[in-house]
């Protein structure tokens, strides 16, 4: 069974993404976009994806692209797909998505138009017209943007960030995929000593144990893929074995991680116990400004932002602090704040800054990993970013913000081309909209409860997009 995979990824980590399939998947069809990685694959690919991406939030299935203006043309695309190859007669079948830019805006309608088409051809497979959906999950997902309608199947259940081991965490923690992405970006691999002097509950120190150990990220959860009959069982134990047997072994690895808050520290014992690596780390209670540090190595940090913890004159003096402490250090650093102002008062430009979201988070990874001789201060305002951000402050640029997303809330914002008039506003003056012409007609309408003969249990009217879905935590 040939299949098109899509995966979500925080903006900044789809290359990232795309190297873990192309090295570690061995796939040749791999393509990044805007907060999503495309490839094609079988079964194996599916499970292998799952179990080993690192950076990656979930693993969809494409079912299905198409263009669609009206409900019939939703309808009919999303009845043309075969159904029946991937849903068995007791499936539960939720459905939720997004809808940006595009005549088709409603999202609980397109919901309801969508679930009507599956329940039409599975119904026609089946003989029946009333689906208990009492069994196993398989959640659909799509996407509507500039009348583009994709259809989805998540194979994954909850997010891949989900590994299993944190199921306790401080007040801002990291998100795994990050963290991991943190430790990738820096290509540590094992070989020199490592420390993470702000370690809270300890998810970036853990996930670089599991890359030096070669650990697959997935061996201790469950997917949803995992219940679906087309799957042998047989593939989902194969696959695990088989990464149990590239887990390195005898390995020394030098890993520090530290906190100035000892529940902290204790939390991230904790963490590194349940994700079977607390042997491989060294856990210690220290004030990161004035701790000892090893000679060489990497440090990687996710200080307060001043934005949850402390406030933001403290996080500074912080940042101060540390480049006292560094800057002169040969350690190479890896530093994740959104401070844009981080160099300045760390008092050294970084030798290369890389965009990064925490959540919803704009952020920045300062990296220093030139020779200290190389190291270049700041006088003043230096860099271009923290200059652009003294005319305009300290909001995000525009072209800054994740697609259709409020920086401070984190919600979805209807954005619309340039020039444009806002679709709501067209619509009524044109006559159009939910409330006009534009509902649905007869044909799908109806709510689910009084005309179709299924029921909903799970539908979703959020609308999050797939691009960036999971819940900002910073
Ligand atoms: C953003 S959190 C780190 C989150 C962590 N990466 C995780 O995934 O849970 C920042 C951490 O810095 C710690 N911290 C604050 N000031 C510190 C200091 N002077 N020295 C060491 N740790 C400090 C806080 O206790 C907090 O746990």
């Amino acid at each position: 069974m040939n299949l098109e995979f899509c995966c979500p990824t925080l903006f900044g980590l789809e290359g990232i993404v795309a190297d873990e399939l192309r090295f570690g998947g061995k796939l040749t069809d791999v393509r990044a976009e805007n907060g999503r990685v495309l490839f094609t694959g079988d079964r194996g690919t599916l499970i292998w994806a799952n179990m080993h991406l690192r950076c990656a939030e979930r693993v969809l299935i494409r079912l299905a692209s198409f263009p669609a203006f009206d409900f019939e043309g939703l309808f009919e695309g999303t009845k043309a797909i075969p159904w029946e190859n991937f849903l068995p007669v007791s499936a539960s079948f939720p459905v939720k998505g997004h809808s940006l830019n595009s005549q088709l805006f409603s999202v609980p309608d397109c919901q309801k138009i969508i679930k009507k088409a599956i329940v039409d051809r599975l119904g026609a497979h089946y003989g029946i017209s009333w689906f208990e959906e009492d069994g196993d999950r398989y959640q659909i997902q799509f996407s509507i943007m500039h009348d583009q309608v994709e259809i989805f199947l998540d194979t994954s259940g909850a997010g891949l960030h989900k590994r299993g081991y944190r199921a306790n965490a401080n007040a801002a923690p990291l998100r795994e995929t990050l963290a991991a992405a943190m430790v990738k970006v820096a290509r540590w691999r094992g070989r020199d000593p490592f420390i993470d002097p702000f370690c809270g509950s300890g998810t970036i120190s853990i996930e670089a144990a599991m890359i030096a150990l070669n650990r697959a990220p997935g061996l201790m959860r469950t997917y949803d893929a995992e219940k679906w009959h087309w799957i042998a069982d047989t593939a989902w134990k194969d696959a695990r074995e088989q990464a149990i047997s590239e887990v390195r072994t005898g390995v020394e690895l030098d890993l520090c991680a530290s906190d100035i808050d000892p529940e902290a520290v204790a939390l991230a014992r904790d963490n590194a116990g349940k994700a079977g690596v607390a042997q491989f780390i060294r856990f210690e209670t220290a004030d990161a400004t004035r701790r000892a540090y090893p000679e060489a190595g990497t440090l990687f940090a996710n200080p307060p932002y001043g934005e949850r913890l402390l406030d933001k004159e403290s996080a500074q003096q912080l940042y101060r602090g540390m480049g006292r402490a560094l800057a002169k250090s040969d350690l190479r650093q890896y530093y994740l704040t959104s401070d844009p102002e981080f160099e300045r008062f760390y008092g050294y430009q970084a030798d290369k800054r890389r965009k990064l979201y925490n959540g919803m988070i704009r952020c920045d990874l300062y990296m220093y990993f030139k020779p200290v001789t190389e190291r270049r201060p700041v006088h003043g305002n230096p860099s271009g970013r923290a200059d652009a951000t003294a005319r305009r402050g300290t909001e995000p640029r525009r072209a800054d913000k994740p697609m259709g997303r409020n920086d401070q809330t984190g919600k979805r914002e209807r954005t619309f081309g340039e020039g444009k008039k806002p679709f709501a506003r067209r619509a009524q003056q044109e006559g159009r909209g939910e409330k006009s012409g534009f509902a649905p007609r007869d044909k799908y309408a109806g709510t689910q409860k009084k005309s179709t003969p299924y029921r909903d249990k799970t539908a979703n009217s959020k609308g999050r997009n797939p691009r960036n879905p999971e819940k900002p935590r910073t």
